[in-house]
């Protein structure tokens, strides 16, 4: 697939639509997901986050799922579990919006916080991450499968209580 008509290399692409992911969907995640990821996850499992509950999101572009976002809600505290851009579409802003959205709608429910799991060597997501206000509050010991073992993961949180009102300034 050819990236956005007439569109600069970090133009982003016009008639993106964000929207629920739908069953029909699962394939073309998938596709997305193992493109994306050395370890991805299966076409089952994102049938398992539709099934429980989460909140599945896509972004599609031309008819095509360009990217999507997976975020797990409960006791006041809200996890992001996926955030992936379709390669040919990245650097456009979609990763940008998908990230927004989920923590829109992590506010929206009355989450204390959003907490993520990255690679430390993904500088691209963390530093998307940092600039929307995540901080580095710990590391889970071989959480990631790694080509040569067991991988960390650096453990991000975004705060969304400060800046609630509730009272006087
Ligand atoms: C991480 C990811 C979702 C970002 O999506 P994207 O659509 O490319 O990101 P955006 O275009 O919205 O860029 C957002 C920010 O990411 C960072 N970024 C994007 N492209 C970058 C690049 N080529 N080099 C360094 N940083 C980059 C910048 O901080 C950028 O901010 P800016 O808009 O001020 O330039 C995408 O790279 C991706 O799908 N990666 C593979 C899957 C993955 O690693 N997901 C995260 C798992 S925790």
């Amino acid at each position: 697939m050819s990236a956005a008509p007439g569109s600069g290399p970090r133009a982003a692409p016009r008639l993106v639509r964000y929207r629920a992911m739908a069953p029909g969907d699962l394939p073309a995640v998938a596709a997305v997901e193992r493109a994306s990821y050395a370890f991805p996850w299966s076409e089952g499992i994102f049938r398992d986050c539709l099934r429980v509950g989460y909140l599945c999101r896509v972004a599609e572009y031309d008819g095509a799922v360009a990217g999507y976002g997976v975020l797990a809600m409960g006791a006041g505290e809200a996890h992001i579990l996926n955030l992936c851009v379709r390669a040919d579409l990245r650097c456009r802003g979609l990763g940008r919006r998908m990230l927004a959205l989920l923590v829109e709608r992590a506010r929206e429910a009355g989450n204390e916080a959003v907490f993520l799991e990255v690679r430390p060597s993904n500088r691209r997501a963390i530093a998307l991450y940092e600039s929307v206000g995540f901080t580095a509050v710990g590391r889970r010991k071989g959480y990631y499968q790694g080509e040569g073992g067991r991988e960390d993961a650096l453990v991000l949180r975004l705060d969304l209580a400060a800046g609630r009102s509730g009272g006087p300034a």
